[in-house]
Formats: C-alpha cells, structure tokens, sequence
C-alpha cells in the first residue's frame, strides 16, 4: 500500500492487531517490529505473523526485545488473555519472523528509507535501543507517533499507562531524542474512540475472515472492560497512533514538554505534560487532546473490511 512509509513496533495485543490492519490500508509498512508487552515476545511475534496471515499482508516482521531495559517483563494477561489476541478461534500460524534482531531493522530501515515514521504501540524498548545504539537515525525520521502515556488517570496503575509503565526508562529516552516531531496519543485520547456492541455486529454481518477475526477480539475487549469497568465500549488504542500519521487532521494537538517518572513508587511511568501557561520548558511532543472518533471508527471499520 502506498501512504507514509512506517516501521509499526507493536506487541499484539487487541488493539495492536487492528493498527495493523488500519496501517497496511493507509501506509508502506517497510516493517513491523515487536516486543514483549501485553504478552510475552514469542506470542506477540506469532500474533503479529497471524495478523499479516490474515490479511495476506506481505510485511517483515522482526522480533525485538523479550524484556525492558531495566524493570522487570510485565504482560498484560487480564486485558488481552494469555495468547494476546484472546477471543477468537486461532488459526494456525504459517510463517516465521525475518530476524530476531528488531534493534538492527529500525536502525537500517531508517538509514536506507527518507522519511520514515517509527509509530511504536507497545512498550518503546526497541525503539530506545536502537536510538542509543544509532543516534543518527533520530533527524532521519519523519517523525515518532507513539500510543503510550496519559495527561490525566493511567491505566494500569492510577498515574501510568501500560506502555509507558512496562519501561519507563525507555520511554524517557525516546520522549527525550530530539526527533523532529513526536505525537503522543495517550489514554487521555484513546479513551475517546471506543467500541461497542453496534460496531461489533456490523463487523461480524460482514462476515470476510478479517471482519470476523476482528469482531472476536472486539467480543473479548468489551467483555473484559464490561467487567472490569462497568464499561459498554472498549477503547481502541493503537489505530490512534496509526492515525495520527495518516489523518492528523482528525485530531487536536497541544505541544508539550513531556517527561517520565521512571522511580515513583506510585508514579512509576507517569508521563508528567508541562501545561503551566506561559511556561518555559520547550515542548519535545505534541499531545493529542481531541479526536474526530466518528470518522476515525469509520476508517478503521473500513479497513478491516478491505481484507475480503
Ligand atoms: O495502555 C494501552 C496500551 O497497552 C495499548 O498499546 C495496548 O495494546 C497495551 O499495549
Ligand atoms: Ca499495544
């Protein structure tokens, strides 16, 4: 697909497996890269290969790293199952990944390729490795589109989100890199696009492989926010990272200086936005705040019924 050439660095996960979907629509995927997140790297490199099975995307997919630079692995079983991708019957996976060695696939990728956005939707540990092992690849970049933080409640702790919780210490380095343009899109956003049982059944009556896959994970998503939270609708996180590139128009932006508490006992990966007026810290991120949900849900509906 021809759109803004992107390395997707995921760790699927429910919504990271729908962004992979959204991004082949709209962009060049030059790669996909994963790491251990919501569940542990071996699952969210099979998931990733299931993925691009199912929607017969011709993508590499490179493993990354299997823990956080400093904290201990942490996975997200409650949200996502001990699979990742909880829900649906699961196919047989067929392919393998290019590499093990993600680090390195970012660093050439970016070197041979103008342009490129890096749009990290799990924990940024590949990412903060291969900045530091190659920091000229940060002004080569179009950009950093990450999903990840919060300006307001966390997630997974009352102040953190999970991405940026699971390794913080890398977070910190990529929020900190200097790359020419950084959007965020945290919970803040995220939980602005949603999805419920009305969504749900126009992907399974559409009945393609993709829609039903898809309409499965969105059955165990709410399901587990209905319980956990009393919710009807299930945030869609990841595509929002995706969008962002390939529809920044939908959004609202704020730019911010952004940092992370890497040490807190009840801080841990708390991404703390200066919003003081008149302050003088130089923003190193643009924050969304607002986002066109309708048509973004139309979007992202629209691509996984592409997948016929
Ligand atoms: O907090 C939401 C984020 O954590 C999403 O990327 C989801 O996939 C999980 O990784
Ligand atoms: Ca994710």
């Amino acid at each position: 697909m021809t759109g803004p050439k992107i390395i997707l660095d995921c760790d699927p996960g429910h919504d990271d497996a729908v962004a992979i979907l959204l991004a082949a629509r709209h962009c060049e995927i030059l790669a996909i890269t994963t790491v251990s997140g919501n569940a542990p790297l071996h699952m969210t490199t099979a998931n990733a290969l299931l993925m691009c099975q199912l929607a017969g995307l011709d993508v590499p997919v490179h493993s990354g790293a299997d823990r956080p630079l400093l904290v201990p692995a942490a996975h997200a079983p409650r949200a996502h199952g001990h699979t990742g991708l909880d829900g649906p019957p699961r196919p047989e996976v067929h392919g393998t990944a290019a590499s093990n060695d993600a680090v390195n696939c970012i660093i050439e990728t970016v070197r041979a390729h103008d342009d490129v956005w890096l749009v990290p939707v799990g924990p940024l540990t590949n990412v903060a490795l291969a900045i530091r092992q190659a920091p000229d690849i940060v002004e080569r970049l179009a950009g950093i589109s990450l999903m990840g933080g919060a300006v307001g409640p966390g997630n997974v702790t009352p102040t953190a989100e999970f991405n940026i919780w699971a390794d913080p210490h890398a977070a910190q380095i990529v929020l900190a890199c200097g790359a020419p343009l950084v959007r965020m899109a945290g919970l803040n956003l995220t939980h602005q696009l949603c999805v419920g049982p009305d969504v749900i059944a126009q992907l399974r009556d559409h009945g393609s492989t993709a829609t039903t896959f898809v309409a499965g994970l969105f059955d165990f998503s709410l399901a587990g926010y209905r319980e956990r939270a009393g919710l009807e609708a299930a945030p869609l996180h990841d595509p929002c990272a995706v969008l962002a590139v390939t529809h920044p128009d939908l959004f609202e932006f704020g730019a911010r200086h952004v940092d992370v508490e890497t040490s807190g006992e009840l801080t841990r990966g708390m991404t703390v936005a200066d919003e003081r007026p008149g302050t003088e810290a130089t923003p190193n991120c643009e924050v969304a705040y607002r986002i066109d949900a309708e048509a973004a849900l139309e979007l992202i509906v629209d691509a996984v019924r592409s997948y016929d």
